[in-house]
């Protein structure tokens, strides 16, 4: 790809801010289908002043930008304004967090390949991501959904889903924007984490591929994974070291070394073992690998919180500690620093 010096200056920059060595990205970029069905859950009305509401909890909590390098907004809130009348990127900007937007436009089911998903939303991209970088946002995420079940993923659906990757990825660079490449291999079903282990490899190899072919500057890029783990159903469960080094040893036969950093997703897993198996990684790798090893979690950060909030104004303080404990825990994991003490309130 054809990129001005500064450019991709500018993108390495962003890049390594966003996995700084003490903090890590939060995502509170749910979809309107995906936040509804939060709420919903909890009996909180599917409203947009309710969400509105909910993410200026999060963002007006104090101290969260000691674990918080960068937030992943959903369009519609960056169109939204605080009670005090300024701008969602105004707020995270003013407190040193690095405002990014989702991009994709979610995922349908794949012609041709039953149980199989692909992420819309390349048609137009070129002129979204022009306004996204004009109103200040500094990264993007695309995330492309892989199932495991009985024959799947088919060769087909990994190769689609990485070619969309690359595409928008390529697209972000242009604009001056960090992609985050987000592949997720789902947790869900009964399969071990052997089979979880060769997909994820199957599927980092599959995206890698693609972003050269496509001309990605990988310098200037964030890979946000899923961890190396047995299916939710699945009756073995291994340990937390076994994840880590599962996870790891995956990583190390997948990604370049010029990618800057991993920021894993948390998928389902509960937000005590998310951070755990992140502090497993570092505490055992840390020194000995090319790339720093993150988090960009969104339920794994947000749901002790969204519980206690519960769509209530009055419970918008307890709320906020919990965020904040959240954030600092996985602050603590980024640097090998977490253990369940950190938990007893
Ligand atoms: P979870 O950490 O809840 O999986 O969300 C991360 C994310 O951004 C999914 O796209």
């Amino acid at each position: 790809m054809v990129l001005s010096e500064n450019k991709i200056k500018k993108l390495i920059d962003v890049a390594k801010a966003m996995v700084a060595d003490s903090k890590g990205l939060l995502a509170m970029d749910e979809s309107y289908p995906t936040c509804n069905k939060r709420f919903a859950k909890l009996g909180i009305p599917e409203t947009e002043e309710l969400r509105r509401d909910y993410r200026e909890m999060i963002v007006t909590t104090a101290g969260l930008n000691e674990s918080i390098s960068g937030a992943i907004l959903f369009d519609e809130t960056i169109r939204q304004h605080l009670k005090d009348g300024s701008s969602f990127i105004e707020i995270l900007a003013g407190n040193k967090i690095i405002p990014g937007i989702k991009v994709d436009a979610g995922t349908v089911a794949m012609a041709g390949h039953p149980g199989e998903k692909i992420t819309e939303g390349l048609d137009g991209l070129r002129d979204r991501l022009s306004e996204y970088a004009q109103m200040g946002l500094q990264f993007a995420k695309w995330r492309a959904v892989i199932t495991i079940g009985e024959g799947i993923p088919t060769q087909a659906c990994l190769e689609a889903n990485a070619h969309a990757l690359a595409r928008y990825a390529v697209l972000c660079q242009e604009e001056g924007i960090v992609p985050i490449v987000e592949p997720e291999v789902l947790m869900d079903g009964s399969h071990t984490m052997e089979r979880c282990f060769e997909v994820t490899e199957q599927v980092l190899h599959t995206v890698f591929s693609q972003l050269y072919t496509q001309g990605v500057v990988l310098e200037g890029m964030i890979l946000k994974p899923n961890m190396v783990v047995p299916g939710l159903l699945c009756e073995k469960q291994e340990s937390i070291n076994e994840v880590a080094d599962a996870t790891v040893k995956c990583l190390l036969r997948t990604v370049p070394a010029a990618v800057p950093g991993i920021a894993f997703l948390s998928g389902g897993q509960s937000s005590e073992l998310a951070s755990a198996r992140l502090n497993a990684m570092n505490v055992r790798f840390k020194t000995k690998l090319p790339w720093g090893l993150s988090y960009s979690f969104g339920r794994a950060i947000q749901q002790p919180a969204l519980d206690i909030w519960h769509g209530k104004e009055a419970n918008v303080p307890e709320a906020q500690k919990a965020l904040y404990h959240r954030a600092w825990c996985n602050r603590a994991a980024r640097l090998g620093e977490y253990n369940a003490e950190m938990e007893k309130k």
